[in-house]
């Protein structure tokens, strides 16, 4: 029989400090109902300084490791594209500051938003093949465009952490995917750049494109039928691009549209914002934690996007008691017990260079979180553990 994989536990991260799109719509003369209904977004997610991607990730693990323990975990996958160093893994930072064992491996995964789901079916095919292993995946992002572009509204930050095992306690990851890439230029940031390049409106358009063409290539491969899933997650740039995605592949499909199906993954990400690679997983984590029916041995559709491009279509089956595994406490603190930034603190945030000269910058900057960024010192990045 085939080894059973997919989800053991998940939890997601999101920094104490927020800048309200109201004061981006204030800001620039623009209506705020084109950011509130237009786009569907509420809040930008901000790290400070002593924040990124490591610190993200770190926290986001920290709590499920708590609860299940690392025995087993031989495998650390880190999916970002706002990776800190151009050849370390951001994943070893944070295997450090998690003290995992040393026996493991440990790689930075990168494809736009996608690679989360490239990750993900790794881990799968790794677990299957060594039932008693498991993988810790931790996708984290920091969404950020450049002032007064279209994008700016579309910004945030967070991370999210998943434990991959062979006892899917949350939802088990079905082998079947449907998977499509084109060279396309939607979105992209060259090495030199800070902030991406993006062909909005041509983006949206590929994304819908890659919607369609992951869904045939799914159904070609023996997928489920679109009736006969509860809900569906979509990757979440900002979530009217989702409700966008949702029609076209009801038409698609020839079904009944139920915007029911899709609202209950995006609560958390109108509250956060972008975050990339970690965009679909918060979805997840929201479907599973918003969805008022119980949703024991039903399938959730599940659709990655990272833009150049690459698309995914897959399932994850919810597994009988998932909601003992998952964290709702915690991340409702998280999403309620934040801080008001306004545009002036937001543009200081944005704008702190690191040292480029090997100089050392201690950073003074202040997190809720217990891992930070200390220092950058001889080009080296510090981070230390409030507890350790
Ligand atoms: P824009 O061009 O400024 O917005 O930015 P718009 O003029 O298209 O307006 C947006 C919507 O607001 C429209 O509705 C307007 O009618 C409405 P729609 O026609 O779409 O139904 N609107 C209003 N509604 C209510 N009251 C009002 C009002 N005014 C207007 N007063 C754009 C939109 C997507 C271009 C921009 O946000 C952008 O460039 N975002 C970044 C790129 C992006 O997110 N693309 C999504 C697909 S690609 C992707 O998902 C990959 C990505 O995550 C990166 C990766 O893979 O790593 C981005």
């Amino acid at each position: 029989m085939d080894t059973k994989t997919g989800i053991e536990a998940l939890s997601f991260y999101v920094p104490e400090l927020y800048l309200s799109l109201d004061s981006l719509a204030d800001r620039q003369g623009i209506d705020p109902a084109k950011f509130s209904r237009g786009i569907g977004q509420e809040k930008i997610a901000m790290p400070t300084h002593a924040e990124d991607v490591v610190t993200l990730g770190a926290e986001a693990a920290r709590p499920l490791l708590e609860r299940t323990g690392m025995e087993g975990i031989d495998t650390l996958l880190f999916a970002t594209e706002s990776g800190v160093d151009q050849s370390k893994s951001a994943g070893i930072f944070a295997h450090h500051l998690l003290g995992l064992p040393q026996n493991c491996r440990n790689v930075e995964l990168k494809q736009a938003c996608y690679s989360a789901t490239a990750a993900l079916q790794m881990a799968c095919g790794h677990v299957a093949r060594k039932p008693n292993s498991k993988v810790l995946i931790i996708a984290a992002d920091v969404a950020r465009y450049d002032r007064d572009s279209s994008g700016e509204p579309t910004q945030g930050c967070g991370a999210v952490a998943m434990l991959v095992s062979s006892d899917p306690k949350v939802v088990e990851v079905e082998p079947v995917t449907g998977c499509f890439t084109e060279d396309i230029m939607d979105f992209w940031r060259p090495n030199y750049r800070k902030t991406p390049l993006v062909d909005g409106k041509f983006s949206a358009l590929r994304y819908l494109h890659g919607l369609v063409q992951a869904w045939t290539d799914y159904q070609a491969q023996g997928g489920r039928g679109y009736g006969e899933f509860a809900q569906f997650c979509y990757h979440l740039p900002f979530s009217r691009m989702a409700e966008k995605g949702h029609r076209h592949l009801a038409k698609q499909a020839g079904a009944e549209l139920d915007m029911a199906r899709c609202q209950p993954g995006m609560v958390y990400n109108r509250q956060i914002g972008n975050c990339y690679a970690a965009s679909l997983y918060l979805a997840l984590i929201s479907a599973l934690e918003n969805s008022e029916e119980d949703l024991t041995g039903q399938a959730l559709g599940m659709f990655s996007y990272g833009s150049g491009a690459v698309s995914e279509f897959f399932s994850a089956v919810v597994q009988p008691g998932y909601r003992d595994h998952l964290m709702v406490d915690r991340h409702t603190d998280l999403l309620n017990d934040r801080t008001e930034i306004d545009y002036d603190a937001y543009l200081a945030l944005r704008d702190t260079p690191d040292p480029k000269d090997g100089s050392t910058a201690l950073i003074n900057a202040t997190t809720r979180g217990r891992y930070r960024l200390e220092k950058i010192d001889e080009h080296k990045r510090h981070y230390v553990d409030a507890d350790g």
